[in-house]
């Protein structure tokens, strides 16, 4: 008796983790789901989501110090069980009620960390139709990607503080980077830079190698090194400071963009705020390798929660670039369609709104994600 194949990618259901967090998160994930079960309908493909409740409310719920970390935001069973997901869609993390970092560290950062989702991506494109506020700039002016190192730097919580609370403080927060992390973030953003359709095929590496010789250095020698096997690519560099202000004079300058973990989380807001602002910002922590995690980049927006008057373009966004990035790493190409259908969809969508912040769409949270599954529809 011949034995069974095993399973194409595609003939089973792609498991989605769901994460939709706090505040406004819950809104805005709601579209993104609704616009996924109109793509998979549409073009025909198998999936299966599995909510997962971590939250600022879950933690306090459970008898967390709201002051500091007293219990673990996910358990490890609950990791264990993330891992045999084949994506994770997340909403948002930050709870007023939550001190600063307990939320951020004990949830988003520990699955950036522990999945080794090294890659944070950041897709900089200004859609038709939605303000941008550089004078003469638009959507072929404003398009462009951030390679952003997102598992070492600033963020790995190296260094302490001594003597808090006395004038004798003292504190040391540690930048740690790896040759090994600064390797793989370039070649990843060099090889973007090669399959991205722009012409003009130039990475930049960002940091700030002038005062931070160490850290600079090995990033600098990476990129030299590594950009002897891609002699196609235009090798350029900017400090960061320079580079804020090129986004905002020229940012049809860019193509890729590589940079540490600090300086990427901060050009990505200004980058945001470029394209439309934090309603229409999606960005994919990716583990090229393995589970990859998806996320609109603005926060919980206390605010706005419960209004539906949040802006869910970005978290329908996050939800193309899951089905694109898991349909490359699955090599579905149903799945890479499915993503390109969602962000098209999100372009006819876009000019149909008075605007791209919250409370000002002319349309509710609800209304908007109905637009952009009508478009899938149709498309
Ligand atoms: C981001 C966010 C996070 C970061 C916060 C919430 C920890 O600002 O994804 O850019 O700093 O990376
Ligand atoms: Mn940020």
């Amino acid at each position: 008796m011949a034995k069974k194949k095993a399973a194409a990618p595609s003939a089973r259901p792609y498991r989605i983790a769901v994460i939709p967090g706090d505040g406004t998160g819950p809104e805005v994930v709601r579209e993104g789901l609704k616009v996924l079960a109109a793509v998979a309908e549409k073009v025909g493909f198998a999936y299966e989501t599995t909510e997962f409740d971590f939250s600022g409310a879950r933690y306090l719920a459970r008898g967390g110090d709201p002051t500091k970390p007293s219990i673990p935001v996910i358990t490890e069973e609950e990791m264990a069980t993330l891992k045999t997901f084949d994506a994770i869609f997340l909403g948002a993390v930050g709870d007023p009620k939550v001190a600063p970092g307990i939320l951020e560290k004990g949830l988003l950062l520990r699955l950036r960390f522990e999945l080794d989702q090294y890659i944070n991506l950041r897709p900089v494109k200004l859609y038709p139709n939605v303000p941008c506020p550089l004078v003469g700039k638009g959507p072929k002016d404003i398009d462009f990607v951030v390679v952003r190192e997102n598992t070492e730097g600033l963020y790995t919580g190296m260094g302490g503080v001594q003597y808090p609370g006395t004038p004798q403080e003292v504190s040391t927060q540690i930048n740690c980077t790896t040759r090994f992390g600064a390797e793989r973030a370039i070649r990843y953003a060099f090889d973007l830079c090669r399959r991205r359709a722009s012409k003009k095929k130039m990475l930049t590496l960002v940091h700030k190698t002038n005062v931070l010789t160490f850290a600079g250095g090995t990033w600098f020698r990476a990129f030299e090194e590594i950009g002897k096997e891609y002699p196609d690519i235009k090798k350029d560099y900017n400090h960061v400071d320079a580079c804020c202000m090129w986004f905002v004079k020229n940012p049809e300058y860019y193509d890729v963009i590589v940079t540490d973990n600090i300086f990427g989380d901060i050009i990505t807001d200004l980058a945001a705020i470029i394209q439309g602002g934090l309603g229409v910002a999606a960005g994919g922590n990716l583990n090229p390798g393995g589970l990859s995690m998806f996320e609109p980049m603005g926060g919980s927006a206390p605010k706005y929660t419960g209004k539906n008057v949040i802006n869910p373009i970005a978290a329908i966004a996050a939800v193309g670039m899951l089905l694109r990035e898991t349909g490359n790493h699955r090599g579905d190409a149903k799945l890479v369609d499915a993503g390109n259908r969602v962000e098209e969809a999100v372009i006819a969508t876009t000019p149909k709104m008075k605007s791209q912040a919250a409370g000002q769409m002319g349309h509710s949270t609800t209304q908007v994600g109905d637009l952009v599954a009508g478009a899938v529809r149709k498309g």
